[in-house]
C-alpha cells in the first residue's frame, strides 16, 4: 500500500513481462508452423526412391550438379525441388525422407518428414511396385502419427499437427501414364472427364484419411500442365504440348478445389492453400523470356530429340545454363522453375494460390 514501494515493486515485474512478452513473440512467430509434412510425387521426392528396388531414381549424375556439393541425393532435379523451397519459405530445415529415418528406433517425426515417391499416383495402379502408392505413404503417415501421439501425449500431438503444414503434391502420373498408354479405342471407352473423376473419387478419401490423421493445414499443388513436359511434346510431330493432358490437368485441379472446399465447409477447422500449378507454369512456357528462361520446351539433361527421349543419366547432354531452361529433364522442372513456383505459392495471389497462399496458411 504504501506510495513509495509501489514503483520499484511494479518496474521490476514489468521489465520480465516484457521480456516474457517479446520471447514469447519470438517464439509464436517461428512456432507458427513447427513441421512440414510432406506427400506426394518425384517433384517432391527427396530420396525415398533411393531405398526402393526401382527404375524411378534420380540418385546419379547429372541429377544433383547444382545441389550444394554437386551430389545426387535422389531428387529428381539439378538441384533443390519443391520440397525444399517450401521449408526455405516457411523458415524450416528440408523434412527427411521417410525412409530415411524410419529404420531408427528412436525417430524423431516431430520435425516433420516426407513421404514423396517418384512415381506415384493418386491411383493405386500408377506404377505400382516401383513407388511408395499415396496410399502406402497414407499408411506410413499413420504410423508416424500413432508414434507422435506415444511420444508427445495425444493431444500435444492434436495441436502439432493442426500447426503443421501438409504438402501434397500428386496426380502427374496418373494423367501421364493416361495420356501415354491410352490408344483412341481404350480412351473412348474410358474417356478422360470420367478417368479424371476417378482420381477425384480416389483423392477424395485419401485427403479425409489425412483430416482424420490430424491435419488440418493443406497445401494442396495441382498438377502442372503435363502436356508440355518434353516428353508428352515430344511425342507430337509439331512438338506441340498434348491438349489431352493439359485439359486433364486443369479437370484435376478443379476437381481438387471441389473436394478441398467441400471438405473445409464440413470442417470448419481444415485450412487450405490450392496452388494451381497449371496457370502458374504455362505462364513461363509461353512467354519464357518475360520470366528469365530461354528454352521453355527442350530438357536441359537428356538424349534423343528435345532431350526428351530418354531421362538423365551420367550418359546424358546437359545444358550449360540450367536457370534459363524451364524443365531438368523429360518430365521434371529446374530448380530454377521449383524456386520461382514455389515462391508465388508463397506469397502470391489468386488464380494461383486460393483462397489464401501459404504464407497466410501459416499465419493461421
Ligand atoms: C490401394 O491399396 C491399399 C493398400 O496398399 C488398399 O488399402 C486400398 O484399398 C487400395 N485402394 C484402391 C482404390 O484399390
Ligand atoms: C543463365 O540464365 C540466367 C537466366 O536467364 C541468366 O540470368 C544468367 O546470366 C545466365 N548465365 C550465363 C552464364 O549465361
Amino acid at each position: 500500500m504504501g506510495g513509495n514501494g509501489v514503483v520499484p515493486c511494479r518496474s521490476v515485474p514489468m521489465v520480465a513481462f516484457m521480456a516474457a512478452l517479446f520471447l514469447l513473440a519470438t517464439a509464436a512467430a517461428s512456432a507458427s508452423v513447427p513441421a512440414l509434412y510432406v506427400f506426394g510425387d518425384s517433384l517432391a521426392d527427396v530420396g525415398n526412391n533411393n531405398h526402393l528396388l526401382t527404375l524411378l531414381k534420380a540418385d546419379f549424375s547429372h541429377n544433383g550438379m547444382d545441389y550444394p556439393g554437386g551430389k545426387a541425393t535422389g531428387r529428381f532435379s539439378n538441384g533443390k525441388n519443391s520440397a525444399d523451397f517450401l521449408a526455405e519459405n516457411l523458415g524450416l530445415a528440408t523434412s527427411p525422407p521417410y525412409l530415411a529415418i524410419s529404420s531408427s528406433s528412436n525417430a524423431n517425426y516431430a520435425n516433420g518428414v516426407n513421404f514423396a515417391s517418384g512415381g506415384s499416383g493418386v491411383s493405386n495402379s500408377t506404377n505400382k511396385d516401383q513407388c511408395i502408392t499415396f496410399d502406402k505413404q497414407i499408411e506410413y503417415y499413420s504410423g508416424v502419427y500413432a508414434s507422435l501421439a506415444r511420444s508427445l501425449g495425444q493431444d500435444q500431438a492434436m495441436s502439432h499437427l493442426a500447426k503443421s503444414i501438409f504438402a501434397i503434391t500428386i496426380g502427374s502420373n496418373d494423367i501421364i501414364h493416361y495420356a501415354k498408354a491410352n490408344t483412341a479405342t481404350a480412351r473412348a471407352q474410358n474417356p478422360s472427364q470420367q478417368f479424371v473423376d476417378t482420381l477425384i473419387r480416389s483423392l477424395t478419401g485419401q485427403l479425409q484419411s489425412l483430416y482424420n490423421l490430424g491435419a488440418r493445414k493443406v497445401l494442396f499443388l495441382g498438377t502442372g500442365p503435363v502436356g508440355c513436359c518434353p516428353s508428352l511434346r515430344e511425342l507430337s510431330s509439331s512438338k506441340d504440348c498434348s491438349a489431352l493432358a493439359n485439359t486433364m490437368s486443369v479437370q484435376y485441379n478443379k476437381g481438387a478445389e471441389a473436394v478441398l472446399s467441400g471438405m473445409s465447409t464440413r470442417h470448419p477447422d481444415l485450412h487450405y492453400a490450392l496452388f494451381d500449378s497449371t496457370a502458374a507454369l504455362l505462364r513461363y512456357i509461353n512467354q519464357p523470356a518475360a520470366y528469365g528462361f530461354a528454352e521453355a520446351k527442350a530438357a536441359c539433361c537428356g538424349l534423343g530429340d528435345m532431350n526428351a527421349k530418354i531421362a538423365c543419366t551420367p550418359l546424358s547432354n546437359y545444358c550449360a545454363n540450367r536457370s534459363d531452361h524451364v524443365f531438368w529433364d523429360f518430365y521434371h522442372p529446374t530448380e530454377a522453375t521449383a524456386q520461382k513456383l514455389t515462391s508465388t505459392a508463397f506469397d502470391g495471389s489468386a488464380p494461383f494460390i486460393f483462397p489464401i497462399n501459404i504464407k497466410q496458411l501459416s499465419e493461421i
